[in-house]
């Protein structure tokens, strides 16, 4: 086994052999049951699970032999400081495809940083408002099918169709190419669902990432008709792109404004530091980072907004004061969201309650040990922290972090809870397609207000979701209404 960066637990990976050679499907099923006791992925409520065990234990928990979760806001700045030497764990290095391994999954720090340093532009905000007409459209579509819904007393699901336009909006942004998850209303070739099945993979094979090779990553599958590793549609479909662009001599088509293009002008100059691999891995990648995690928060903001009536009727009004006032666009624009706080308030207060990654974000203490809120801990060791614990630190955000209270952005020390949330992770692998996510919620969640009185079907209940990396949610199920203007 090649170890880059960190060590991995030797010692699991020893006596693990010697079992799996005595009896591989006993050894599996021990070590998945015994790891996944300890930690939780399998019942896809890690989230809850990690809030239980800070509430019963404190604020520091060893939640296995090698590591140690964390609920404190100071141990987190630790653990995100940029240039401390953290770096991710194992648990990242399962996610496919891994021979591409992209930002989010990179686990060596100085690929990572490289990898990074070349695509932080073409995610750029100044970027992505250049896609912005095709982000229009993308929201346009949506509208358009939403409207098919209202007036009668049409069950309309509000979460899926939220989920095919995220997913709708990274075709055209990575790809200018359209997806038509929207266009048919359905799941295109089932990828949610695939993408859905891959996570759980992930979730519980990354907390022990030495089994992988006798899974997804077993060097006998090729050779096994009935196993043979099929790539997902997603994978399939980057593939094409960038086949599409490769042109008779070699090189390839840069021209154009998606994510694709410019991660191919990166790759012309720097060919040696910046390969078609990598190009590739980022493009694909955004579509498995960016669609989950996208449409997850904005069913969250629903959710929360329309179990809380007086906030949903606060919102409308404040939007309503804004139209009234010809200070909002046919197309809601970004500098027009920003001026509108109430809202700005209420998608904060929904990504602090329910951020969309619902495990621990894991990182690995540099091999000379380090301080953790004011405790030393040695190299090696495992930590974690979980956002769905972290914000709801009441020394930060209040004593009532369970309620959604948007009110508490304008009452407390904003700024002081700003620099505590931990939606889009943080330090040096700060989410980078946070640009894109805020530009497009920003737009379209006011968008949506605007055109329609939205009812849930089931007020009260809750959604049905399960946290496999990202929190993956069910059940957002309305009737709409068009509104006048
Ligand atoms: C509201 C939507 C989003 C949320 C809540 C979110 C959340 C996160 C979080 C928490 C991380 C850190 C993960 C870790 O350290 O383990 C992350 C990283 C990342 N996200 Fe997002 N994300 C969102 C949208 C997107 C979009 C739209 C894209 C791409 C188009 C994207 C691409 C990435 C990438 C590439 C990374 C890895 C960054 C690094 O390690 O340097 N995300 N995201
Ligand atoms: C969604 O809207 C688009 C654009 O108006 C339309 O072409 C498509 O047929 C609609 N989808 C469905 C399933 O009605
Ligand atoms: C909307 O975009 C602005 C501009 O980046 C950002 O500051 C704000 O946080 C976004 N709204 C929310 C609540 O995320």
């Amino acid at each position: 086994m090649v170890v880059i960066g960190q060590e991995s637990d030797k010692s699991l990976v020893a006596v693990a052999l010697v079992f799996i050679k005595a009896n591989f499907v006993f050894a599996l099923f021990g070590a998945v049951i015994v790891r996944a006791l300890l930690k939780n992925t399998y019942n896809g409520h890690t989230e809850l699970d990690h809030i239980a065990l800070h509430q019963k234990y404190g604020p520091v928990v060893r939640t296995a032999p090698n590591e140690v979760s964390f609920a404190s806001p100071n141990a987190a700045k630790d653990i995100f400081a940029v240039g401390k030497g953290f770096h991710k764990t194992w648990f990242y290095s399962v996610f496919p495809p891994k021979h591409a391994p992209d930002i989010f999954t990179e686990v060596r720090e100085w690929k990572h940083a490289q990898m990074k340093r070349f695509a932080v532009t073409p995610y750029s905000l100044a970027q992505m408002s250049k896609r912005n007409p095709q982000i229009e459209a993308t929201i346009m579509t949506l509208m358009g099918n939403l409207t098919k819904y209202a007036g009668g007393k049409q069950n309309c699901n509000l979460g899926n169709l939220l989920h095919y336009f995220a997913f709708d909006v990274l075709g055209e942004v990575a790809f200018s190419r359209r997806f038509g998850f929207l266009e048919q209303e359905v799941d295109v070739e089932g990828s949610i669902k695939n993408i859905d099945d891959v996570q759980w993979y992930d979730g519980i094979v990354g907390q022990i990432p030495e089994f992988d090779i006798l899974f997804r990553n077993n060097p006998i599958r090729p050779y096994l008709p009935f196993w043979k590793p099929e790539p997902t549609t997603m994978t399939r479909i980057a593939v094409e792109e960038l086949e599409k662009r490769k042109q008779a001599d070699g090189t390839y088509d840069s021209t154009g404004i998606d994510l694709l293009a410019e991660l191919l002008r990166n790759h012309e100059g720097n060919k040696d530091k910046f390969s078609i691999n990598d190009v590739f891995s980022i493009a694909h990648g955004a579509i498995f980072a960016g669609s989950d995690s996208t449409a997850s928060t904005m069913q969250s903001f629903f959710y929360c907004v329309l179990n809380n009536p007086a906030v949903y009727k606060k919102l409308q009004k404040e939007i309503d004061d804004a139209q009234a006032a010809g200070e909002l666009s046919e197309i809601i624009q970004y500098p027009e969201a920003m001026k509108l706080e109430w809202f700005q308030a209420c998608l904060k207060e929904a990504m602090r309650i329910r951020p969309a990654v619902g495990l621990g974000i894991y990182r690995v203490i540099p091999p000379e040990g380090a301080k953790i809120d004011g405790q030393f801990y040695p190299g090696g060791t495992e930590v974690a922290v979980n956002g769905w614990v972290l914000h709801r630190a009441k020394d930060v955000f209040g004593e009532d972090v369970e309620t959604y209270r948007p009110e508490r952005w304008f009452e407390g020390d904003a700024k002081l809870m700003n620099s505590h949330m931990y939606q889009f992770g943080g330090g040096s692998h700060l989410c980078i397609g946070r640009n894109l996510a805020l530009f497009e919620m920003n737009k379209t969640l006011i968008q949506i207000l605007r055109e329609f009185d939205i009812k849930l079907v089931h007020p009260g209940r809750p959604l049905e979701y399960h946290s496999t990396f990202f929190v993956v949610q069910e059940g957002l199920e309305v009737y709409l209404e068009k509104r006048a203007r």
